[in-house]
Order: C-alpha cells, then sequence, then structure tokens
C-alpha cells in the first residue's frame, strides 16, 4: 500500500509524463537512501583524468546525461574512458597539451559545465582547431561570459551573435596569462578560466565577487597543479605550464540531488529520511543554512572527509516551516536549489523572499519564469521578481497539468510538489530528470512506500 501512486506514462514524442496521484492513505517519507554523484565533480574527475598521465580510478562517478557529454567529448579529443555502466570509471589520460583534433562537432548536449571547462582547454591547446555544440537549450545560453576572458587571453572563437552562442568554432592558441575580474560568482568561468591557465605560461588568476564551488581548485590541486587561493579576496591563481597525473577520485551523494529529499521531508508530515553519504562542501551548503532559516529539522550525521571533501549524511523530519529572505552572498551557494527552496517556500508560514538571482533565468530554462508560472498553476502564491521570487506560503496546492521545459531540477522540484498538492498531478518531459538523477522516479516510489 502507498500513500501516492506514482507512473510513468511514455508519449508519442517518446518524452515523459510523471504522474502522481495521492491516495486517502496518509503519506509520510521513511527510510535511508542514497543520491547520485555529485554532478560537478563528475565533470571535473572526467576532465583531469583525460587530461592527466597515467590512469584516474573514479569511483561514485554520476551516469546522468551530463557526464554522458563529458565523456563523449573527452573521448574524441584522444581520452580512453571506460564505458559508463558502472559507477567505477577509470580514465587513461593523454597527457597535458596533447588533445586531439576531433574529426566532427564535440557535442556538450545539455551542459553548460562540460561546454564551458571545456573551452579554456580548446582554446589554449595550439595548432588545433575544434568546434563545439550543444542542444536547443545549451545553444541558447550565455557563452560571452568565458568567450571574452579567454579572448583577453589571446583566444581565437567565433560564433553567432558576437561569439556568444553556440555552436562554437575555436583555433587554439599559445594564450597569455591574465587577471580576471569576473563580474559574476560562477564556477563554470572561474574554472573555464583556471583550466586555460594549465598550459599558458605565467600566473593565470580569476577573482570573483562571492565564493561560487571550489571543486576544480581542490582536483587541480590533488592532480598536481600549483594553485594558490587567496580566500579574503576571492581570487585564484594557476602557474602554469602544469603537470597533471592520474589520481583516485571518490565522488561524494549531490547536495543538489539531496535537496529534493531535504525538502520533501520537510513538508511532508510525519517524515523521518536519512539521505546518506552527502558532500557538504562549504561552497555548496547554502541550502542547508536556508532550510535553517526556514526552522526545517535537519541534522548532520557522520561528518568526514572523503578524498579531498566534506561528506556527511543529513537526517530530515518533518517540521513547520516559516518564511525567510535569501540574498546577497549565499546565492552562489545555493543557485542551483532555489527551484527547491521555492517549493518549501510555498509551505512556509509568510512570504519568502529570493533576490540577487538573475542568473536563474540562464539556466537549463530561465528558472524563476518556469518555477513561477507551474507552481502558480498549482494554486501557489509566487510572483516573479527581475531576479527572483516573492512566495507567499500557505496555500494549498491542487494537482494539475504542469511541464519541466525539459530543465532537469524543474522536473524533480514539481514531483515533490505534487507529493503535497490534493489529487492527481502530471508533470510533462520529466525523462529531464535523468541529466543530474537517472533513478529519481525509482527513488520517489521507493520513499513513497511505507
Ligand atoms: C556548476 C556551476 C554552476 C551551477 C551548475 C554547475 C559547475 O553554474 O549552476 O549547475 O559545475 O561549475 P554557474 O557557474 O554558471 O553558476
Amino acid at each position: 500500500m502507498s500513500a501516492s501512486v506514482i507512473t510513468v506514462e511514455t508519449q508519442e514524442d517518446l518524452s515523459h509524463k510523471l504522474i502522481i496521484q495521492q491516495t486517502s492513505v496518509g503519506l509520510s517519507l521513511k527510510g535511508s537512501i542514497r543520491v547520485p554523484g555529485d554532478k560537478s565533480i563528475s565533470h571535473r574527475a572526467l576532465m583531469l583524468g583525460a587530461l592527466a598521465q597515467g590512469e584516474t580510478e573514479i569511483a561514485g562517478l554520476l551516469l546522468g546525461e551530463d557526464p554522458r557529454s563529458t565523456a563523449s567529448c573527452f573521448q574524441a579529443l584522444g581520452a580512453e574512458i571506460s564505458e559508463l555502466n558502472t559507477e567505477l570509471v577509470r580514465v587513461k589520460g593523454i597527457g597535458l597539451g596533447n588533445l586531439l583534433e576531433p574529426v566532427d562537432v564535440l557535442n556538450a548536449g545539455n551542459s553548460g559545465t562540460t561546454l564551458r571547462l571545456m573551452l579554456g582547454l580548446l582554446a589554449s591547446h595550439p595548432g588545433r582547431f575544434f568546434t563545439v555544440t550543444g542542444d536547443g537549450s545549451l545553444r541558447s545560453r550565455p557563452m560571452s561570459r568565458v568567450v571574452k576572458p579567454l579572448q583577453q587571453m589571446g583566444a581565437q572563437i567565433w560564433g553567432r551573435q558576437n561569439n556568444s552562442l553556440a555552436p562554437l568554432a575555436i583555433t587554439g592558441q599559445a594564450l597569455k596569462p591574465t587577471h580576471y575580474h569576473s563580474p559574476i560568482a560562477s564556477a563554470q568561468v572561474k574554472s573555464c578560466i583556471l583550466l586555460a591557465g594549465l598550459l599558458t605560461e605565467g600566473k593565470t588568476t580569476v577573482t570573483e565577487p562571492a565564493l561560487s564551488r571550489d571543486h576544480s581548485e581542490r582536483m587541480l590541486r590533488a592532480f598536481g597543479a600549483d594553485l594558490t587561493t587567496d580566500p579574503e579576496t576571492n581570487s585564484v591563481t594557476i602557474i602554469g605550464p602544469a603537470q597533471l597525473y592520474g589520481q583516485k577520485v571518490v565522488v561524494p551523494g549531490d547536495i543538489s540531488s539531496a535537496a529534493f529529499w531535504l525538502v520533501a521531508g520537510a513538508i511532508v508530515p510525519g517524515s523521518n529520511l536519512l539521505i546518506e553519504n552527502v558532500g557538504v562542501n562549504p561552497s555548496r551548503t547554502g541550502i542547508l543554512e536556508a532550510l535553517s532559516l526556514m526552522g526545517a529539522d535537519v541534522e548532520l550525521e557522520n561528518q568526514r572527509e572523503v578524498a579531498g571533501e566534506p561528506v556527511a549524511d543529513l537526517r530530515v523530519r518533518h517540521s513547520r516551516l516559516k518564511s525567510c529572505t535569501i540574498a546577497g552572498d549565499i546565492i552562489p551557494r545555493l543557485i542551483d536549489e532555489i527551484p527547491i527552496l521555492a517549493v518549501a517556500a510555498v509551505f512556509a508560514e509568510g512570504t519568502t523572499v529570493i533576490r540577487d538571482a538573475e542568473e536563474l533565468r540562464v539556466k537549463e530554462s530561465d528558472r524563476i519564469a518556469v518555477m513561477a508560472q507551474q507552481l502558480n498553476k498549482m494554486g501557489a502564491k509566487v510572483t516573479e521578481l527581475p531576479d527572483g521570487m516573492e512566495i507567499t506560503g500557505g496555500t494549498p496546492l491542487v494537482g494539475t497539468d504542469v511541464d519541466s521545459h525539459t530543465d532537469h531540477r524543474i522536473a524533480m522540484s514539481l514531483a515533490i510538489a505534487a507529493l503535497v498538492a490534493s489529487g492527481i498531478t502530471s508533470i510533462h518531459r520529466a525523462e529531464a530528470a535523468a541529466i543530474s538523477y537517472p533513478n529519481f522516479t525509482a527513488t520517489l516510489q521507493q520513499v513513497c512506500q511505507f
């Protein structure tokens, strides 16, 4: 017996409709679960493994669509990567500076991290010509944020709309070092420039307005790069040319995926859920701080360090939530969790205000517009702001037809909202979840059993 009936229907166009139907039995989420490997760390492990001398062994790799895009691009660039059918993946690197010129276009699929980080590497490989593209969503996302600093280093990159949109063409060059003051706190921008700095002789520095996730810094150091950070100014310097050596990487569970269960456990009455083995790198834990501000009952158990990244088990129990304001420097530390935080805010007393999050408009979808539209369809009170949302909690949600707009985090956020909506919610294009969370529906079914 289950408190919600969860089914998936494949549509004529092969998209999936996820249908969540309430039954009369009260739902509570219990048990312990694991979330898939961290997406950001998975991309970086594949890339650095491909660039290193010798073999890299990656345990816990995310087998989602986005890391598969990274793996196929770096295979085309010459790395040997074992099949992505188990979470233990081996990469035989080709050594820094040795990327091959692929005979075809490199396709980053839906993945901004793949495309932006790879651009730094391609632009700094002299004498080779590369073309890169992505799916419809990625081809509409801004690339000038990485193209401009790379051009400042001497890169030659061409693309639509003044070199700002993929497809892009790149002629690799020996680049000159720079000190780039990024106007946005973006780990993709920071990492792109640091990767370009690997082959560039001298000091390449990036300063950002607030700290963004620092997985690149940690992993570059572990692979042998000469890298220093200045936390006072949010600056990172890499000295090139570097040499990287194959490593054993252990990828922790993705806190961005755990966030769906944290909010589910917080809003579904009677819940007590343990999410094991979650990465709690301080540059990613804004979600824990925001939930604590909202009065959620989340405990960190068994805190430890695994392969240079902090890890913990997270226990969440249902509690009454209250509104809060989320703005400023915390935003880059929870940027991917804002769609699911918006769902939490629908169940909080008072009006939650999210500001300084205009970056959400250029993610896999315009996450401000899409979350506001879809939650309002279900009866929530969400007002769009240019850089965020205002969400007044306390109105009951009613099941209806909603759409992911092919954005993985929107699909999963709406599924969690549906657990607490009356009637039937149908989430169209729910297959998008596989970008970062291939077993999402199976875990949803598991936690809804009792
Ligand atoms: C990521 C950085 C963030 C994040 C994305 C993954 C990364 O993007 O939203 O999902 O792995 O570097 P920005 O750098 O654009 O903020």
